[in-house]
């Protein structure tokens, strides 16, 4: 055997062992082994068991497979004696077409089952909180039960409580996903899809949207932000006093910013924690806009003070066709703004 050849036969069994070891250590990090809602458990256990069953069977067949080409190889040297004809076997023929067929429809029983559970929404429990999702090109919003706060790419939610998701969308079909918590569902304009979980355990998580929806798709990911109930309800709380920050507080240097903002009328299209009557709804809500991965829908793909400032300085510049205006803001102005806006956690 040439090296050559030799290299390519060595290539497989590596390949299999990379492709294995990354699915191992993208499993470590997901809901596979770490499910993070009910939901993700009962997926996770369905995954598990018929993991398990169809590993039985594969190491079944192959090793009778494995072990009928060693047994009987060909031993004799040519000319080659005929081995002994078979034809059929009922018994053994009933027996390899009704086995596997019990396990299919076992296992389409326990799927059909458990996907039944998953899609039973809890609305009659009292305790349920909705929480208005809406995908746009892009980013989401979330709203909050009948509490009217708002947040947009960071989802605030309780633990042990659970969540009915009502799923929108603004423009394009977009996908909600939190794949830790195995939420997803589709974010179809015109149209409200439901869907539930509840959290187990207080955790950041990643959300992202599932579904190609347009240049800025990859970047359309928020963050889950998963605390005790009463945590929880401090958040809201915080949020519906429109108090200030504590960085923000009178005599503050973010205050210039805060006051600025208030002057340049940001609050026509921004809801802003601390700025009085800020409560527009054309822009997204910049509550925790300071805890942003990303702003303006992903165009500014790193939320840095620096960038933060460029973007509010020129958007028309940084994202052409964007619906937020060129203020006009001296580079001062800007700074004392974006001081602001990183109190905003
Ligand atoms: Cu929204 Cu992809």
């Amino acid at each position: 055997m040439n090296s050559h050849v030799m290299r390519r036969l060595l290539a497989v069994p590596a390949s299999i062992l990379l492709l294995a070891s990354t699915a191992a250590h993208s499993a470590a990090q997901s809901w596979v082994v770490n499910p993070a809602s009910d939901n993700a458990e009962v997926v996770s256990q369905l995954f598990w068991f018929t993991l398990v069953l169809a590993a039985i069977v594969f190491v079944l067949v192959e090793g009778l497979l494995i072990y009928s080409s060693l047994r009987f190889r060909r031993r004799a040297p040519l000319p080659l004696h005929e081995p002994p004809q078979i034809h059929g076997n009922t018994r053994l023929e009933v027996m390899w077409a009704t086995v596997p067929a019990l396990i299919l429809i076992g296992l389409f029983g326990i799927t059909v089952t458990r996907l039944g559970d998953l899609s039973q929404l809890p609305t009659s429990d009292p305790n349920a909180l909705r929480i208005a999702v809406t995908g746009r090109q892009f980013q989401w919003e979330f709203g909050y039960g009948d509490t009217g706060v708002k947040s947009t790419n960071t989802l605030h939610i309780p633990t042990n409580r659970p969540l009915i998701f009502e799923v929108t969308s603004a423009d394009v079909i977009h996908s909600f996903w939190v794949p830790d918590m195995y939420g997803k569902i589709d974010a179809n304009p015109g149209r409200v899809n439901r869907i539930s979980f509840s959290a187990r355990q207080p955790g950041t998580y990643r959300g992202v949207c599932a579904e190609l929806c347009g240049a800025g798709h990859a970047g359309m990911l928020f963050r889950v932000e998963a605390v005790s109930p009463n945590d929880w309800q401090q958040w809201i709380d915080q949020q519906k006093s429109g108090a200030p920050p504590p960085g923000a507080a009178a005599g503050d240097p973010t205050a210039a910013g805060r006051d600025l903002i208030g002057q340049k009328g940001c609050g026509g299209c921004h809801v802003i924690p601390g700025v009085p009557g800020a409560n527009g709804a054309v822009g997204p809500s910049l509550a925790g806009v300071a805890n942003r991965r990303t702003i303006a829908g992903g165009a500014v793909p790193n939320n840095s003070p620096d960038d933060l400032k460029k973007w509010i300085m020129n958007p028309p510049g940084v994202k052409p066709g964007t619906a937020m205006p060129n203020l006009g803001l001296t580079d001062d102005d800007a700074t004392k703004i974006v001081a602001f806006l990183e109190t905003l956690k």
